[in-house]
C-alpha cells in the first residue's frame, strides 16, 4: 500500500492512508484525499478556495482513474459545487460519458445530489477585484462583464504568482489496484472555459495497474501539449524505469512560439512496484509528499530536477 500527493497533500494523506489500511480501495483513498484539500478554502488553486476566471467566477476541473479497468470520469469549468473530484467518480460510475463541462458539469452535479457552493472566497473576490481594477480601465469594464471583450485581458492570467498549486494523488491499495486523480481551479484569472490539463486523461492524469500512473502539477497547456501523464506510462511499458520516464516526460515537453513563458511542470508518479518519484523542471518546486502503511505522517519526496528542455 502506498500513497503519494503533490505538495499540498502533507494532511490529506494520513486519513486516505487509514482507508486503505482498513481495506479501503485505491479509488476511495484518491477521492477522500483530494476532497481534504479542495476543502480548504485557504487553498488558491483547488476546490471553493481558487481564484477565479476574468469574470471573477469559480471553475473547478478533476479528474479520476482506476488503474484496474482503466475507468475513467471527469469533469471541466465546473461552476457552484466544491468537490469536482466526486463529480468526476460519478461521471465515471453513472455515466456512458468520460468528461463532462461547464453548465453540463453543474446539472450533473444537482442531478446526484451534491451539495451547492458559490465560490469565490471574500479573499478571491478580493484580490479578482484589486486584479481588475488595477488593469482594466474603467470604460473597458462593461465589455469584460458582458463577455463581450475579454481577450485583451487575458495576460494577466499570467500572473507569476499565480500559476502554482493543483493537487495529485496516487494510491496503490492493498489489492495491488492503482488508482490516481488531480483537482484544480486552474490559471487564476483565465479566459472563462478555460481547461488545463488536470481534467484531461493522458495529459495531467493517466494510470494502469500494469504499469503505474503519472499526475502533472503546472502550466497545464504545456503537459496537454505533451499528453505529459500518459507518456510517462507508456514510457514504463517500453521498459523504461519510473524516473528516467518523468524525466523523459519533462525534457519533451513542446513549448512552441509564443508560449516560452509557460514553463513550469512537475510530476508526481509510481510504477507497479510501488516505487515512486517526483520531478520538476523548478529548483524550488522540490518536494512532494508520500505515506506507507507503517507512517504516521506524510514524509517529503524530494523532486529530482529537470533542467534539459527541449524548446
Ligand atoms: N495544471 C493545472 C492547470 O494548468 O490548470
Amino acid at each position: 500500500m502506498l500513497i503519494i500527493g503533490s505538495d499540498g497533500a502533507f494532511e490529506a494523506l494520513p486519513p486516505a492512508m487509514q482507508m486503505l489500511k482498513q481495506g479501503g480501495s485505491a479509488l476511495d483513498a484518491v477521492e477522500a484525499a483530494i476532497r481534504i484539500v479542495e476543502s480548504q478554502r485557504e487553498n488558491h488553486s483547488v476546490g471553493i478556495g481558487g481564484w477565479p476566471n476574468l469574470l471573477g467566477e469559480v471553475e473547478l476541473d478533476a479528474s479520476i482513474m482506476d488503474g484496474r479497468t482503466r475507468a475513467v470520469g471527469a469533469v471541466g469549468a465546473l461552476r457552484g459545487y466544491p468537490h469536482p473530484i466526486s463529480v468526476a467518480r460519478r461521471v465515471m460510475e453513472r455515466l456512458p460519458h468520460v468528461f463532462v463541462v461547464g453548465q453540463g458539469a453543474s446539472d450533473f452535479a444537482a442531478e446526484m445530489g451534491f451539495a451547492r457552493e458559490e465560490g469565490p472566497t471574500d479573499v478571491a473576490a478580493r484580490e479578482w477585484i484589486e486584479r481588475i481594477q488595477a488593469n482594466v480601465p474603467p470604460e473597458k469594464l462593461p465589455a469584460l462583464l458582458q463577455r463581450r471583450e475579454m481577450a485583451p485581458w487575458v495576460s494577466l492570467a499570467r500572473d507569476p504568482q499565480r500559476v502554482a498549486g493543483t493537487i495529485d494523488v496516487i494510491a496503490i491499495d492493498g489489492q495491488g489496484n492503482i488508482a490516481s486523480g488531480v483537482s484544480t481551479s486552474g490559471w487564476a484569472w483565465k479566459y472563462p472555459g478555460r481547461l488545463g490539463d488536470s481534467p484531461i486523461i493522458g495529459a495531467g492524469n493517466y494510470c494502469d495497474n500494469r504499469y503505474g500512473a503519472a499526475a502533472c502539477t503546472g502550466f497545464g497547456e504545456l503537459a496537454i501539449r505533451g499528453a505529459t501523464a500518459h507518456t510517462v506510462v507508456l514510457l514504463m511499458r517500453m521498459g523504461m524505469p519510473l524516473l528516467e520516464a518523468c524525466q523523459q516526460a519533462l525534457v519533451d515537453l513542446p513549448r512552441p512560439p509564443g508560449a516560452e513563458d509557460e514553463s513550469f511542470m512537475n510530476i508526481v508518479a509510481v510504477d507497479r512496484q510501488g516505487n515512486h518519484c517526483g520531478v520538476t523542471n523548478v529548483a524550488a518546486w522540490n518536494k512532494y509528499f508520500y505515506m506507507t502503511p507503517e507512517m504516521d505522517e506524510a514524509m517529503v519526496g524530494h523532486r529530482v530536477f529537470v533542467e534539459e528542455r527541449n524548446g
